[in-house]
């Protein structure tokens, strides 16, 4: 106890000297009995990005609700050091040449910080954008490029100088990126697709990138349904990326799970040479799904590609050569499982047989994955460990190498655990975040059979739901928690008992918003100051009124189409509505101006017509901005 509090004193002296500002190096037996356990609240450690030195001797963690890194050695077991980061650090890099690591820190104002590793100082702290993650360095050490989430654009920062040297636009919510080997295509993995939902083709991007002009080469387009990526690596020869995704057969109405019915999860392999899509090949098997893949990593010898497998709890070990060679038979008109030609493999259920196997890890979410040597190793999220799997013995063993004391799971983290496991659906095929990926929406629309069959809807926000009932689009369910258990029983075709419900309803409840990008310094711009007087004057708010921005009543407003035509609509809240494009229950509308501009003609949907272009400008910007 005493320890802890000096350590306290020490940290808050370092803190308020500016000098340490907010990092401060201790040794991790003293971390772990100083102020992390003093603290009343619930501490998990929530690991959700890993790096490991060249020589696979160092581990670096970063402890997304703990926030700091630990150094862990996954040979011997234990931790070697912790560095606490204030914010939660979300992504991790590091130069084994300099010992320098790169950590992105979380905020709606987000940093990434230098840190020396062989002196645990710190080197520099850079102003990045809105939720940065996914620090990507080049090959000769002189750039970082960082995914500013929310933002929409990647920073590029200039390491000597420390500086950023500008940023490059890219598609909705970039996630992963990677360096070819010579330095000369930077990828950047969008998260979601960003065009209507009601149309025939609805997939999101890799953008590559020249680092060198800083300008977009080309938009690679993953195949229809491709939704929720998260992981990208590049091969040690740079002949080829992969990035990890879920893959939605959104066209289909939801009457079953078999044989990827509805959600299927895949790896896109581009082909680095041709700037091109190679081909999409599934992870799951015939009758066991692969559930929200997330990191992606390659041997330093080229002969394995590892998955880590968030929602089923695994990693996918797959021979890199063997399925190469696969995908080269087929392209020459063989057969290969039930595939004839590259556009039957992203359907192929059988393809990876006897090519890949599937590795149970100890714990539960594994989402950051890297290679340590003959090491794979992962981030268990919601289990609070690591994962270590050794890749030279045969069969490959996985082992759990400790991160710390456990804290007991709180009702609300079990919901959102539950939530994003794939144990809680028939044949793991997918969980309730492969269509709603952290708690939000995977901008595709599904035919669930709450409203009968052939009206499509728009995924739905979770956040605020339990606030805002009724819920769906038609208001067919009087609350949330009848969404929630109606989910589980009739989208993942399963029966839990009431506890779980409950706990997703606990973590529902207790979601918090986003800030918006479109604020200034946490306030509404002086657009959106305006946008606020034409929100009134345009009537928005007799419908969305209040501070969550809805009547909770339905409307019949001319909006439905086809089989719901006629019928009244609940009125969503608007708050977070920044991140949840496309727009309306079918997600016609792909941007809120279209929402206005194109849909709104007769002004049945509040008194747009009339406005001028500013003022229109003025209200998106608003809204936007919630
Ligand atoms: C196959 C995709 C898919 C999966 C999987 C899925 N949902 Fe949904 N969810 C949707 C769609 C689409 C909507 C919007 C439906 C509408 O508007 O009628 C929705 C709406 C909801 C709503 C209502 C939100 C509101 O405010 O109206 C809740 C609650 C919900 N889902 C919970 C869950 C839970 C819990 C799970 C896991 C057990 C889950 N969902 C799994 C697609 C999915
Ligand atoms: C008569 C009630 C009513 C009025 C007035 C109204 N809305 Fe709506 N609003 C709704 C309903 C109902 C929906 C859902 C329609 C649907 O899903 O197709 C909706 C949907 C929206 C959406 C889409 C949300 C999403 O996530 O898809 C936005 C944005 C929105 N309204 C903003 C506005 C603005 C801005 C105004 C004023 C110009 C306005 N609304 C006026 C009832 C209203």
């Amino acid at each position: 106890m005493e320890k802890g509090i000096i350590l306290m004193k020490n940290y808050l002296r370092f803190t308020m000297s500016g000098v340490g500002a907010v990092l401060v190096c201790v040794l991790v037996s003293q971390a772990r009995a100083g102020w992390f356990s003093a603290k009343s609240e619930a501490r998990y450690y929530s690991p959700c990005a890993v790096v490991a030195s060249d020589d696979g001797n160092d581990v670096f963690v970063a402890e997304y609700s703990a926030n700091q890194v630990v150094q862990a050695d996954v040979v011997k077991g234990g931790l070697k050091r912790t560095i606490a980061t204030k914010l939660p650090p979300s992504g991790l890099a590091l130069d084994s040449r300099s010992g320098v690591l790169f950590v992105t820190l979380e905020s709606n104002e987000g940093q990434v910080v230098l840190i020396d590793t062989r002196t645990g100082k710190l080197e520099a702290r850079i102003a990045v954008g809105h939720t940065p993650l996914a620090p990507a360095l080049s090959p000769d050490g002189k750039t970082l490029a960082v995914c500013n989430r929310f933002n929409n654009n990647v920073s590029l920062i200039d390491v000597p100088s420390r500086k950023e040297s500008g940023r490059v636009a890219v598609s909705r919510e970039p996630v992963a990126a990677a360096f070819s080997p010579d330095g000369r295509q930077l990828l950047i993995a969008s998260h979601l697709p960003s065009m209507p939902a009601n149309g025939d083709y609805s997939a999101s991007v890799v953008t590559v990138i020249d680092p060198a002009t800083r300008l977009v080469v080309t938009n690679l387009t993953l195949p229809n349904g491709s939704t929720g990526l998260r992981g990208l690596c590049v091969s040690p020869d740079g002949r080829y990326a992969y990035v990890t995704h879920t893959l939605g057969r959104y066209q289909l109405p939801t009457t079953q799970l078999e044989r990827g019915w509805m959600n299927t999860s895949a790896i896109s392999i581009i082909d680095l040479q041709g700037v091109k899509m190679l081909s999409t090949v599934l992870l799951d098997d015939v009758d066991l799904g692969a559930a929200n893949p997330w990191g992606v990593a390659c041997t330093t010898n080229g002969a394995l590609l590892c998955v880590a497998q968030a929602g089923t709890h695994e990693v996918s070990v797959i021979d890199r050569n063997a399925l190469h060679e696969r995908l080269g038979r087929v392209a020459k008109g063989e057969k290969v499982g039930v595939s004839l030609s590259l556009e039957d493999v992203p359907n192929d259920l059988s393809f990876l047989v006897g090519i890949r196997q599937r590795v149970k890890l100890p714990g539960n979410g594994p989402r950051g994955l890297c290679l340590a040597g003959d090491l794979a190793v992962a981030g268990m999220y919601f289990s609070d460990n690591l994962a270590v799997v050794s890749l030279t013995t045969t069969p490959v063993v996985a082992r759990e190498v400790s991160l710390g004391p456990k804290t007991p799971l709180s009702e609300e983290r079990k919901g959102e655990m539950y939530f994003n496991d794939a144990a809680f659906c028939f044949q793991e095929w997918q969980s309730c975040a492969s269509c709603h990926p952290d708690g939000r929406a995977d901008a595709l629309n599904w035919d669930l059979l709450n409203d009968g069959i052939g009206n499509p809807k728009n995924t739905k926000n979770m956040l605020l739901s339990v606030q805002t009932p009724p819920s769906m689009s038609l208001a067919v369910r009087a609350d949330a928690a009848m969404g929630v258990r109606a989910g589980l029983k009739f989208i993942q075709f399963s029966m839990r008992p009431e506890e779980d419900a409950l706990a997703i309803d606990a973590y529902l409840t207790k979601m918090k918003p986003v800030p918006s990008p479109y604020l200034e310094k946490g306030k509404l711009s002086k657009a959106a100051r305006r946008g606020e007087k034409v929100f009134r004057k345009a009537n928005c708010a007799t419908c969305h009124s209040g501070s969550l921005y809805t009547d909770l009543q339905t409307h019949e407003m001319g909006m439905g189409q086809g089989m719901d035509k006629d019928k009244p609509f609940d009125t969503p809240t608007l708050v977070e509505c920044w991140r949840t494009a496309p727009f309306l229950h079918d997600g016609r509308a792909s941007t809120m101006k279209e929402l206005f501009q194109e849909f709104n003609k007769d002004d049945v949907h509040g008194d747009t017509s009339k406005l001028s272009p500013r003022e229109l400008d003025d209200l998106v910007e608003f809204v936007l901005s919630l």
